[in-house]
């Protein structure tokens, strides 16, 4: 994959913070997810690639832009065919409550290297570098909790165990509680708790507990980017939802996905701050039509992490013009 499309990612994922920011805690979750979709959507028109959204906003009738199937890029002759999975506002509660930790993301990878996830939840599970291989969904969590602690050198409770604070996550929390370990509760936004556990210095150690599906691919493949560990496992709600994914070409439903299943091969994970948290800082609005973003840039190829630190003018051109 060319690598210098990774930093022509990072121009989507801004557009669409910059965008969704200005919705920052006015209280209207859909304007600030619209604001994403549609900048990202317009952002993508100009990447030289045969984009197909994997992951995205949804099925075609339930969602207009960045649908599951759709085309993006300049889908020229020369172009190369890439899937995307992408979230343009991940957090949307997060940022129409000026919380901390919304993040506009997107992973690309060579196609058919993402699971096709349809949008259910998934119990998930992930860790940094330190505890590869030593992670397991079907062990309790009790035994993950130790056995992480056991391969970072550090004692149970000096670990910080992410948890999204949800009422299903009770016995989680209370199991976890008793191990020892620390927990942080967050309110939203599993990929950047996991993009966390490992993330060096994030005093992070782990992620367990049930989030949405499809940002449980997105994790994996940042995951693959930063050597860490991640599995899942999809939950199912009702019938409906099985019967969706069979149809979606899922064969056994019960399947434990390892990272490699979830995101393979060679892969770019590019994801830019909305709202202030503990991995990227959120948009600043300056003085002058001005703008600064925060955003982060990896490739699997490499292992390179690039944190890009952009100032935008809003007034430039039209100054060009005049
Ligand atoms: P949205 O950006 O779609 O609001 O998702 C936020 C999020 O917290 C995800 O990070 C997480 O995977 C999922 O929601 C958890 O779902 P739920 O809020 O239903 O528990």
């Amino acid at each position: 994959m060319d690598r210098n499309l990774a930093l022509e990612f990072v121009r989507v994922t801004e557009a669409a913070a910059l965008e969704s920011a200005r919705w920052m805690g006015r209280g209207d979750e859909k304007a600030a997810d619209a604001a994403a979709v549609d900048a990202m959507r317009k952002a993508f028109d100009v990447l030289r690639m045969d984009g197909t959204v994997v992951i995205g906003e949804g099925e075609r009738d339930e969602a207009p832009m960045l649908y599951i199937g759709e085309k993006v890029g300049t889908k020229t002759d020369d172009a190369p065919a890439l899937d995307i999975a992408l979230d343009p506002l991940e957090g949307t509660t997060i940022c129409a409550t000026g919380g901390p930790g919304s993040i506009s993301v997107i992973a690309v990878a060579e196609k058919g290297k993402f699971l096709h996830a349809p949008d259910t939840y998934m119990d998930k599970i992930a860790c940094g570098p330190g505890a590869k291989g030593k992670i397991d969904i079907d062990k309790s969590p009790t035994e993950n909790v130790q056995a992480v602690a056991k391969a970072l050198g550090k004692e149970v409770s000096d670990m910080t165990v992410v948890i999204l604070n949800r009422p299903r996550h009770k016995e989680l929390i209370d199991e976890v509680r008793k191990t020892g370990a620390r927990i942080q509760l967050i309110g939203d936004g599993d990929v950047s708790a996991a993009v966390s556990a490992a993330w060096p210095d994030s005093g992070i150690d782990l992620l367990i507990g049930i989030g949405g599906a499809p940002e449980g691919v997105i994790s994996a493949a940042a995951m693959q980017c930063l050597g860490g560990d991640f599995q899942g496992r999809l939950k199912w709600r009702n019938e409906e939802e099985k019967a969706r994914a069979s149809k979606m070409g899922l064969k056994d439903l019960d399947k434990k996905f390892t990272c490699d299943e979830l995101a393979s091969g060679s892969v770019m994970f590019v994801a830019t701050g909305i709202t202030d948290g503990s991995l990227l800082k959120g948009v600043r609005f300056l003085p002058d039509g001005k703008a600064k973003s925060h955003s982060i840039v990896m490739r699997s190829a490499t292992g390179t992490i690039r944190t890009i630190e952009s100032f935008h003018d809003f007034t430039w051109k039209k100054n060009k013009k005049s």
